[in-house]
């Protein structure tokens, strides 16, 4: 068993509005008074990191941190659209999602911009939730530990010794918002095989870099999955959106 602190991630994606957000965070925060057993960090929307950074500051007490969800390559200049590693820390952020399965997806993310970006998020020192996970395609062609190895190989290649300062978030395409997760032996043995990649390329500590699981994860299945000795945490995101479920959640790790 791993002894790192667990951490669990909520990702809101493109949910919340200024006055549910209020709602959510503030449940959160009243609900979580067990401030020593694992980390939590909350990863909203780019437009409400003001907001919820000044709710968490105004609950002075909380562990609860701040995260984004995507942050540019580029550190600035003529990038229509794009939030650079600085802009997020002015706004108290310290974790960012980078290579969501989403954001490969939909925007065309490749292992390469990916690695990228976590490479930017480290040297401002903000942590990279770096995701990796294959499509039930891949899976049912035998792809999962090819897939997920090239995804992490890029990063380690670029970062170099930084790895161990960078988070890792298995998650199966196939899990993600559907409903359908994976057993607690098959992440086991996909965050394993993860697991054995960081211990080649960092040596010793490794050990203490967190490989998080995420896919579908919510109050009933996350014991199971937590217990597993590669688990580390969670990246949660439709049972982030619920505060009862998110505090249970946290309640397991
Ligand atoms: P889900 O999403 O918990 O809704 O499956 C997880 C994620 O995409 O990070």
């Amino acid at each position: 068993m791993n002894s790192v602190k667990k951490l669990i991630a909520g990702n809101w994606k493109m949910n919340g509005s200024l006055e549910s957000n209020t709602t959510l965070l503030k449940s959160i925060l009243d609900g979580d008074t067990r401030a020593d057993a694992c980390d939590a960090v909350v990863c909203v929307p780019s437009v409400y990191l003001s907001q919820i950074n000044s709710l968490i500051q105004d609950a002075a007490s909380s562990r609860v941190r701040l995260g984004a969800q995507d942050l540019s390559a580029h550190e600035k200049g003529a990038y229509t659209g794009e939030i650079s590693v600085s802009m997020l820390k002015e706004f108290g952020v310290s974790f960012v999602i980078v290579g969501h399965s989403e954001r490969r997806q939909f925007h065309h993310e490749t292992d390469q911009l990916v690695a990228i970006k976590a490479e930017r998020a480290l040297g401002a020192g903000v942590t990279p939730i770096v995701c990796v996970g294959e499509t039930q395609e891949e899976r049912e062609a035998g792809l999962t530990e090819v897939i997920v190895k090239r995804q992490l190989a890029a990063v380690i290649h670029l970062v170099g010794h930084c790895i161990s300062e960078i988070v890792v978030a298995y998650e199966p395409v196939w899990a993600i918002g559907t409903g359908l997760t994976a057993t607690p032996e098959q992440a086991q043995s996909v965050h394993a095989v993860l697991r054995a990649q960081l211990n080649a390329a960092a040596g010793d500590v490794a050990q203490r870099i967190r490989i998080l699981y995420g896919g579908s994860m919510n109050a009933s299945n996350a014991k199971s999955l937590l217990t597993q000795p590669d688990i580390d945490g969670g990246l949660i995101g439709g049972a982030s959106l619920k505060a009862l479920d998110f505090l249970s959640i946290i309640a397991c790790a």
